[in-house]
């Protein structure tokens, strides 16, 4: 039977990421390092984290291909549960279970039902029909929102994200949530790149209007092993979203901040 050529591609992608995950799956697996077993969650669905004395959080992510399984393990690495999805989670079953006790696999809802905290990461033509099917889910929750709109003028969102700022059209999209455009300006093998970094760290550029989600958001990037970079509200997702100057800039927070012309600190 012939494969669908985005799913054929999503599958080939997932299989060369499991292939680069085993040395995560050794650090997230508690009988590979001797390391005490992840705690369950808690009824509030928090856990202690690994070493930082920080609270662990109960992340859902929406689409599990380049860019959401490459955040999701390295939260996974970094102590949180993450419920990776898939309209086909039977695909995913083979990269949790690599990735340890912390890892799990589900379809769309059940990961808008686990998270506290949600990462879409799928293509920007699903977000209104998902908005839609979740939209119980969803409500009241933080949603970092990675995805950006196709190139050019054909696409009826395209045209919309150009016009009216793709923070806002995402934010309709998925109303009643609270949302942070994040990671949606850097590539996935530059976030790769950055967590196995010490110094150096790839600027994430962060914008969003609640300042609780906004707080979430840039501990999760710095969970990730990036800097975050503060950029503004919703409406200053712009200058970092496809044709803005921080579209995949692939740079440190630093030279970020020089070119979204942001004041330099911390
Ligand atoms: N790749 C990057 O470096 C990168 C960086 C920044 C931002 N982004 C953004 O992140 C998004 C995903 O990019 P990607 O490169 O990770 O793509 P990808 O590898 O093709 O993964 C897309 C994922 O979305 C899921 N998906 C597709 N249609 C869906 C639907 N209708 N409902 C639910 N899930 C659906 C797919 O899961 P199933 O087919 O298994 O259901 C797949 O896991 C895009 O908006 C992109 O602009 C990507």
């Amino acid at each position: 039977m012939r494969k669908h050529p985005q799913r054929s591609s999503s599958l080939n992608r997932r299989q060369l990421l499991v292939a680069g995950l085993g040395l995560a799956a050794v650090a997230a697996s508690s009988s590979a390092t001797g390391a005490p077993p992840a705690q369950p969650a808690d009824p509030a669905g928090k856990t202690p984290e690994r070493g930082r004395g920080a609270q662990a959080m109960r992340l859902g992510v929406i689409g599990a291909g380049w860019l959401g399984a490459t955040v999701g393990r390295l939260w996974v690495k970094a102590g949180h549960e993450v419920l990776f999805s898939s309209r086909h989670p039977e695909e995913l079953v083979s990269m949790t279970r690599e990735l340890g006790p912390r890892a799990s696999a589900g379809t769309p809802r059940q990961a808008a039902e686990f998270g506290t905290v949600l990462l879409f990461a799928v293509p920007y033509e699903a977000l209104p029909q998902l908005g839609r099917d979740l939209k119980q889910a969803l409500r009241g929750k933080v949603v970092l929102d990675a995805c950006n709109a196709p190139s050019g003028n054909d696409h009826a969102l395209s045209r919309e994200a150009q016009a009216e700022g793709v923070a806002r059209t995402s934010a309709k999209y998925l109303p009643g949530t609270k949302l942070v455009r994040a990671f949606s300006a850097v590539d996935a093998t530059a976030i790769e790149a950055s967590a196995k970094r010490q110094s150096g760290k790839l600027g994430v550029p962060v914008a969003g209007d609640d300042a609780q989600a906004v707080q979430v958001a840039l501990r999760l990037v710095r969970d990730a092993g990036c800097e975050p970079v503060m950029v503004g509200g919703l409406a200053a997702a712009s200058s970092f979203q496809r044709g803005g100057p921080g579209f995949r800039a692939n740079t440190t927070a630093p030279e970020l901040r020089r070119l979204l012309g942001l004041p330099q600190g911390p």
